[in-house]
């Protein structure tokens, strides 16, 4: 391989930070920090780029509704992003922001050279805008005259604004995608771009006038760059390009892997390549659209408030459980589900029983029979299953690489696991405790505990890009050298270093007890979700009476962050009634800002004229999972005060005619 070919220049996307990084992130940047280690391992000279993506209008948005500078805002966040990648154990080389003066330059540098090209020019856009989405979309992309998106009305808006001739470059990007059959991967998502370009590029609106919270247009300063264009560019900015210390641009470039989720493949795998074309520049190597970390309650999102946050996981389970589960559970091109009992049972399953049993038991084995010092083998094999263990320890790490290579992580996981699970039956066959009570049988032990040492040595190095702590607690308790080793060390039967001493420790991956777990509310099916009529909150009251002199028991005590997972809304009743054959009873109509949204409650006994509602403003609670009443499906909870007996109820209202519906309640 030339020294070319041995470098591999791995990259995520650039987070935008309106909003704290999810299970969902974590994912993505694990994938590409494993892809990393093992190139690493492979002898590759790698660079990894991860960074975050902080202009547009919803961070100017944002931080304006915190009082804050954007860029006080964003550097606030970001640093909650670089720590998580730390906790992570992520290797990124660099972490690139897109408001460092380093790629701002480099942007406007390449606006003005496709500009000067002529493949840029100034007309007046005209398109639906979607204000919550900060997105334009043609008539042609509208859903019934609505947000694809959000399903929310949008705006039809005329701005000047410059164009980037995409479809210009339509059809030598398709042929460049039929002549490069791994140009985009997996194979589902190049058939979705292929489609989308037949459909026909149009050129793309790269800049606007509405906000000021981005790099503005080199040659108009009156326009800011769209966050597209901008963004993107981060891939070659990083590395210097256009710059006098551009040696990190010729080094890497064009990159191995943009690894991105699969909603926002079509940016990468068509305006990218396409700017690239413009610029003279070649083509990334491949486009990887991976899939969703969903919840059994679907997607993940700040308004449902059913993000899981990895830092909490990291607490609970620690760094190697959680990548663990992130690689082994979903499939790579598909989407895959998280829940905290699914996690469990990996670690339970897979790392305690599987992977630490084995080490615990061959180093209590050695401990107890060798007086703690690894044996040298025999030259005769110790049993008939001697030859089918090692055949299996050289072949797994081939099969490993070769699933590694097609970013199949949970593959590649299996084939390790294939001979974890080979040794742990060795354990079986030649039943060690047996050998151990007949002396003439020492050198035949001593070459089973040799084998099942070099089993745990192969495995733990295959391991090591998935779970990078790994080594360094298998080899405190084995005594071997397992840190910082070649992929191909993993790959050899014979190299265990005998002779030193093993030492007991606490298990590496520690059982944990599912009864002990206390799963967070996201976890919760929709279907078990019951609607808290006020009659059954009565009842549980009863439990708790409250006096005058014996407050009413408190509830756990909860966190700022337990509390800032509610959102809590003002809105404003448009229309209010009975709901037919059912006398407790009201349906609401309720304007949320731009959205309408219909509410059931069980108050209606409280209302004898619901039509007085109508008009008054009231607080929700917005990001409650949507359930079907009486076949009404009803989206959120309103708040109400109510006496313990249940006697007497009024809807919390919120006077002040200046505050509008949407309002956030905190
Ligand atoms: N800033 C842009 C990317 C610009 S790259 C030049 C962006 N940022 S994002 O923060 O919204 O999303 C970043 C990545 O997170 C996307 O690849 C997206 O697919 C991924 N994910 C967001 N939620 C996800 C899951 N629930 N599961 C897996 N990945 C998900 O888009």
């Amino acid at each position: 391989m030339t020294e070319e070919q041995k470098r591999f220049y791995i990259t995520t996307p650039i987070y935008y930070p309106s909003a704290n990084l999810h299970i969902g992130h974590a994912y993505c940047t694990v994938m590409a920090d494993t892809m990393t280690r093992y190139k690493r391992m492979q002898g590759y000279e790698t660079y990894f780029l991860t960074g975050s993506d902080e202009h547009g209008q919803k961070i100017e948005r944002v931080a304006k509704a915190q009082g804050v500078t954007p860029i006080q805002y964003t550097d606030k966040i970001v640093a909650t992003f670089q720590d998580l990648w730390k906790r992570l154990l992520i290797s990124n080389d660099d972490f690139i922001r897109t408001t460092q003066p380093r790629h701002m330059e480099v942007v406007q540098q390449i606006f003005k050279t496709i500009y000067e090209k002529g493949d840029i020019y100034k007309s007046e856009y005209e398109g639906h805008y979607c204000t919550p989405c900060e997105t334009f979309f043609t008539e042609r992309q509208l859903v019934d005259g609505n947000c694809p998106d959000c399903g929310r009305p949008t705006e039809l808006i005329k701005e000047e604004s410059y164009f980037f001739k995409m479809s210009k470059y339509q059809d030598r990007l398709l042929q460049y995608i039929e002549d490069h059959p791994d140009f985009i991967q997996p194979a589902a998502r190049r058939n979705e771009m292929i489609s989308f370009i037949k459909q026909g590029l149009e050129d793309l609106c790269i800049s606007r006038t509405t906000f000021d919270w981005g790099i503005p247009v080199p040659i108009n300063d009156k326009h800011v760059i769209y966050v597209w264009f901008d963004a993107l560019t981060n891939y070659i900015s990083a590395l210097g390009y256009g710059t006098d210390h551009d040696e990190l641009f010729q080094k890497f470039w064009p990159a191995n892997i943009h690894l991105v989720g699969k909603d926002i493949a079509r940016f990468h795998a068509i305006i990218w390549p396409c700017i690239l074309m413009a610029a003279d520049l070649p083509l990334p190597k491949q486009i990887f659209g991976h899939g969703w970390v969903l919840l059994n309650s679907g997607k993940m999102s700040k308004s449902k408030g059913n993000v899981v946050d990895p830092n909490v996981l990291l607490d609970k389970y620690g760094v190697d459980a959680i990548r663990y589960f992130l690689l082994r559970e979903i499939s790579t091109g598909s989407d895959g589900y998280y829940s905290e009992e699914a996690l469990v049972k990996r670690i339970n399953t897979d790392l305690a029983n599987d992977f630490g049993n084995l080490v615990s038991r061959t180093v209590a084995m050695i401990d107890k029979y060798f007086e703690g010092i690894v044996p040298a083998p025999a030259d005769t094999p110790a049993s008939e299953f001697d030859a089918e263990l090692k055949e299996l320890a050289l072949s797994v790490g081939n099969e490993a690489a070769a699933c590694l290579e097609k970013m199949d992580f949970p593959n590649a996981l299996a084939a390790i696991w294939k001979l974890i699970s080979r040794a742990n039956k060795y354990i079986d066959e030649t039943a060690p405790w047996v050998l151990a009570k007949d002396e003439s049988q020492k050198a035949v032990l001593g070459t089973v505990l040799y084998n099942l040492m070099e089993s745990i040595r192969i495995s733990t190095i295959l391991l090591s890009p998935f779970m990078p702590l790994v080594p360094g607690k298998v080899a405190e308790q084995t005594g071997q050298t397992l840190e910082g080793r070649a992929w191909a060390d993993g790959c050899v039967w014979g190299q265990v270093e005998t002779g030193v001493k093993v030492c007991k420790k606490d298990a590496i991956f520690p059982r944990i007890d599912p009864k002990s777990l206390d799963l967070p509310k996201e976890e919760a099916k929709p279907e078990k979700v019951k609607e808290e009529k006020p009659a059954a909150k009565a009842e549980a009251k009863k439990e708790t009476k409250q006096t005058a002199e014996a407050p009413a028991q408190a509830k756990a005590e909860i966190t700022y962050d337990d509390f800032a997972k509610l959102d809590l809304r003002v809105v404003e009743v448009l229309e209010c009634s009975k709901v037919e054959k059912a006398d407790k009873l009201l349906q609401f109509k309720l304007k949320m800002g731009d959205e309408v949204r219909t509410v059931v409650s069980g108050i209606a006994k409280f209302y004898e004229s619901p039509e007085e509602l109508v008009g008054k403003k009231l607080v929700l609670v917005a990001n409650l999972a949507p359930k079907k009443i009486r076949g009404i499906v009803s989206h959120g909870m309103l708040l109400s005060a109510a006496t313990d007996d249940d006697s007497l109820l009024e809807v919390l209202q919120v006077s002040k005619a200046e505050i509008p519906s949407g309002s956030t309640v905190c």
